[in-house]
């Protein structure tokens, strides 16, 4: 059980800004955001290049398909709270572009004790894992998505492991997009089922 060490999560965030600075390679911190509490979290795995341009989770590519597949199970996203496990964009240039390089498994755990700070803020009843990084953030182990899909308990937390919203985008033909993009709906489902049968809604 983690102790609330800050009195609210602004304050957590601001603690974090704090901690967490930008550098070569490395973006700004993106926060969480949405409703506190909320009985759902999703937590991706960390910004991507619109995000830390703007600012916010999941509002680039990967945040719209998400944003779909959320209207499309019946969660309200604004009721809901979207976050990450790595709070900064991690990046290799390329000329002018900023190629996504995936957070390993030390920066993972490294940044867990803000993750655990931050959901102890937001109380949810189910938690979403999307892909193997907030997995492995949330259980504290590595998972694998093809193996554990599905409803799966992260520590003392209920929730469902899915995958991420950007391995839809990189499926290269429209049948196999749209049966993947189909399960990614059905987990959600399950989700918001989870969530209502212990009495909490973040429904339309
Ligand atoms: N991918 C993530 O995991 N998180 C975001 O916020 C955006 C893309």
């Amino acid at each position: 059980m983690v102790v609330k060490e800050f009195t609210s999560l602004a304050a957590l965030n601001d603690a974090l800004q704090a901690a967490l600075t930008p550098g070569p390679g490395i973006g700004r911190v993106v926060v969480g955001e949405g409703a506190v509490p909320s009985p759902i979290a999703l937590v991706g795995e960390q910004p991507g290049d619109e995000e830390d341009r703007q600012g916010r989770p999941f509002v680039g590519p990967a945040g719209r398909v998400l944003d779909r597949a959320l209207a499309d199970a019946g969660i309200e996203r604004r009721l809901a709270y979207v976050t990450n496990a790595v709070k900064r964009f991690n990046f290799v240039e390329r000329g002018k572009r900023r190629l996504h390089r995936k957070p390993n498994a030390s920066e993972v755990t490294q940044e867990r004790w803000w993750l655990e700070r931050e959901l102890a803020f937001v109380q949810p009843e189910v938690v979403v894992a999307l892909g193997a990084t907030a997995g492995l953030a949330l259980a504290g182990r590595r998972v694998t998505v093809t193996r554990e899909r599905g409803p799966l308990t992260f520590g003392r937390r209920r929730g469902v492991l899915t995958v991420h919203p950007s391995y839809l985008l990189r499926m290269p033909d429209e049948a196999g997009r749209k049966e993947a993009y189909d399960a990614f709906v059905a987990d959600l489902v399950c989700a918001r089922e989870m969530a209502q049968q212990a009495g909490r809604t973040a429904v339309r």
